[in-house]
């Protein structure tokens, strides 16, 4: 994770430039690599019923990243303020969008990557540590929520320690990455290539099970947007984003096409079905003596991302309730440690109660339907603004087919599952955006405010130690 780095011209602060390219690549494969490689082979896998539908679908999802990366680097480089999808909903259509955008990230898409992240450490902490028969769902949401309550308290002790952490943790994954990728790549020397026939035995047929398949491999790709929150700190944006964007999406979609033809040397298509933790099963058949690598860096990969994660929650949750989007106290910060402890222990909360009630791939579904409808819009934004805003300049001009394209995908993807294989979190996330509607006007637009909140505002910053500030966080 980059430190930001303030500095003063006259009486401006502003962010410095330090992202290179060297370190816009770090930041696009380090969040983008997290815990999908080492789950979403099993859920892509049923989904599909085939290798053959699963490896073209792990590629393609990493060909829509690169796109929709791409054209992000048009929205970035055109609007450089960080923000993101707020900005350019804001600019593209206003700010009742811009809001539905904080408000669903903020209850809904950074809680829900927290979960996924911290039930899949805690998956591989109690496979690789736990003997086989304590392994039960309920030990393992019992972790999830450990693991939760320990980085709150790292994000809430101290910035420096939890950038520390993130930093420290990064090479795990590409530890775990390259020794599975290596130990695949020396099983085909060997000669074990007996599981890759019947490419497309029992395929799917229907469109929702191709989407929600698509949603378990979208996970893993998650975060091709990165580059957009730092726009403003990247060195010469209009070259470097989108040279990152090639060099690094290409990067993690060779690493996971490598790591799926690595699990399936070792195992048939009907044992990675059974199997939850495939890369644990990997580990000890492929590893022998040094199987245990593999589920220590999962598991300190995976914590180091959740950790970033929440990290990256508890400022945008700040933010937003900074705007006014949410109650004002979740924008106070600790008077000495200067952390946004509300913001934290709030998005905590609610990533709690995430992990007590879903499961992976159910929570992987919610995250990703609710995503797409943001990723979806943020390319109408773009395919808007070339008639409404002709003449903004736009450093990196993508072809227009390429939003359009990823446009109609993420229609698609939004659809095809509520048509075909309707789910109650779709439900759930629909809510949401209406009850964001709702809150808005009378709340945000009119400023309308419950007494009621004024004390509860009093007890927390009693409780907390936590004061209102205009200082801007690191
Ligand atoms: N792709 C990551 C994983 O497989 C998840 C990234 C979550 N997104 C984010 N912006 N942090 O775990």
């Amino acid at each position: 994770m980059l430190a930001r780095k303030l500095s003063t011209k006259g009486d401006t602060l502003y962010l410095e430039r330090r992202v290179g390219l060297f370190s816009g690549v770090a930041l696009i494969v380090g969040t983008m690599i997290g815990s999908g490689i080492f789950v979403s082979p099993t859920g892509l896998l049923i989904r599909t019923g085939s290798i053959g539908l699963s490896f073209i679908i792990w590629a393609a999802c990493g060909a829509m990243s690169l796109l929709g990366a791409l054209a992000y680097a048009e929205l970035g480089t055109m609007n450089p303020s960080s923000g993101a999808e707020y900005a350019y909903l804001m600019d593209a259509f206003g700010p009742m969008p811009a809001f539905l955008f904080s408000w669903i990230s903020t209850l809904i898409l950074k809680p829900s990557q927290v979960a996924i992240i911290c039930l899949s450490f805690a998956k591989y902490a109690v496979e690789a540590f736990v003997d086989e028969c304590g392994s039960s769902d309920y030990v393992v949401k019992i972790v999830a929520v450990l693991s939760i309550l320990i980085i709150t308290y790292i994000n809430c002790y101290s910035v420096n320690l939890a950038t520390g952490v993130q930093n420290a943790f990064t090479a795990a994954k590409l530890v775990a990455v390259f020794v599975v990728v290596a130990g695949g790549v020396y099983k085909i020397i060997q000669g074990r290539t007996e599981h890759f026939r019947n490419y497309f035995e029992n395929t799917t047929t229907s469109m929702g099970d191709v989407a929600t398949a698509f949603y378990s491999g979208l996970w893993a790709y998650d975060g091709w947007n990165n580059l957009n929150y730092v726009t403003e700190e990247i060195k010469n944006p209009s070259k470097n984003i989108p040279k990152a964007i090639y060099i690094s999406i290409p990067l993690v979609t060779m690493c996971y096409l490598l790591v799926n033809v690595a699990y399936l040397t070792i195992m048939s298509p009907d044992e990675i079905v059974r199997n939850e933790a495939v890369a644990v099963t990997f580990g000890i058949r492929a590893l022998g003596s040094i199987a245990w690598v593999i589920p220590l860096s999962i598991t300190i990969s995976t914590f180091g991302s959740a950790n970033g994660t929440l990290f990256a929650a508890g400022r945008l949750c700040f933010a937003a309730s900074r705007e006014g989007h949410l109650m004002h106290v979740l924008s106070y910060i600790h008077i000495k440690k200067l952390t946004p402890m509300p913001s934290i222990i709030f998005h905590s909360i609610i990533t709690i109660v995430m992990v007590a009630s879903g499961t992976i791939n159910s929570l992987i579904d919610f995250f990703s339907f609710t995503a797409w409808i943001f990723y979806g819009s943020a390319m109408l934004a773009l395919l808007v603004m070339r008639y409404t805003r002709p003449d903004v300049p736009r450093p990196y001009k993508v072809p227009i087919i390429i939003p359009l394209t990823i446009f109609v995908i993420s229609l698609y993807l939004v659809v095809a599952p509520i048509i075909d294989k309707p789910q109650i979190e779709y439900l759930y996330s629909v809510i949401f955006m209406i009850a964001g509607m709702i809150f808005y006007v009378p709340f945000v637009r009119l400023g309308y405010k419950f007494r009621i909140i004024d004390r509860w505002t009093v007890i927390i910053q009693l409780l907390l130690q936590v004061a209102p500030t205009k200082l801007v966080l690191p």
